[in-house]
């Protein structure tokens, strides 16, 4: 079984639930009057939208991306790929990137150059967890969850390897596991 895996659990389901709810609140009252567009960097950030959305009163729409990172090992370089593109357009719309972890800040610096030049009415970045230790980039996000240290976490959408996204919490893996490769 997966929770085998787990060291320790950094945020448990109702942690993770109660902060969903107070930034949904947040978002509420910044965007009153407005209809933002929330765009899922996919895969790691798809339960944390799902939650998120339903937490969110407001009208808003709901979109989908994802990208790739060229470049070996476990961390990203600057280049990265467009795997899925949006199927709406953002000109003119307020949109939310939602993200499930702001680690380097590689893939979102990319993402938001890209996102400017389609001309939307404003760009605001929400990430589930950030690693602000670990930052090579400019970028800072509008809403966060949690920050976290240089740990390596898995569940609630992030993965080890495309294993773990199904856990309803988050948590720091065994070492044993990576020394399996
Ligand atoms: P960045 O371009 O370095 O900011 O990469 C961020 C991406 O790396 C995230 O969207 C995750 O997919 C992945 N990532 C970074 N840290 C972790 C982690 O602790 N667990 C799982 N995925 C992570
Ligand atoms: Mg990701």
């Amino acid at each position: 079984m997966l929770e085998q895996d787990i060291e320790r659990v950094l945020f448990t389901e109702q942690e993770l639930k109660d902060r969903v709810a107070e930034l949904a609140a947040q978002i509420d009252r910044d965007y009153a009057g407005k209809e933002p567009m929330l765009i899922s960097v996919l895969r790691g950030s798809f339960i944390f939208m799902a939650d998120l959305a339903r937490a969110i009163h407001l009208p808003c729409t709901v979109d989908f991306m994802a990208v790739s990172s060229y470049g070996s090992g476990t961390t990203s370089s600057g280049q990265v790929k467009i795997t899925k593109d949006l199927s709406e357009s953002i000109e003119g719309r307020d949109i939310i990137v939602v993200e499930d972890i702001l680690d380097s800040g590689n893939t979102l610096s990319y993402l938001f150059r890209l996102l400017q030049a389609r001309h939307p009415a404003s760009v605001r970045l929400c990430t589930l967890l950030d690693k602000p230790s670990r930052r090579t980039k400019p970028i800072t996000a509008d809403y966060t969850g949690f920050s976290v240290d240089d740990l390596f976490v898995v569940g609630y959408g992030l993965d080890y390897a495309e294993k773990y996204r199904n856990l309803p919490y988050i948590g720091v893996l065994k070492p044993a596991v990576y020394e399996k490769g």
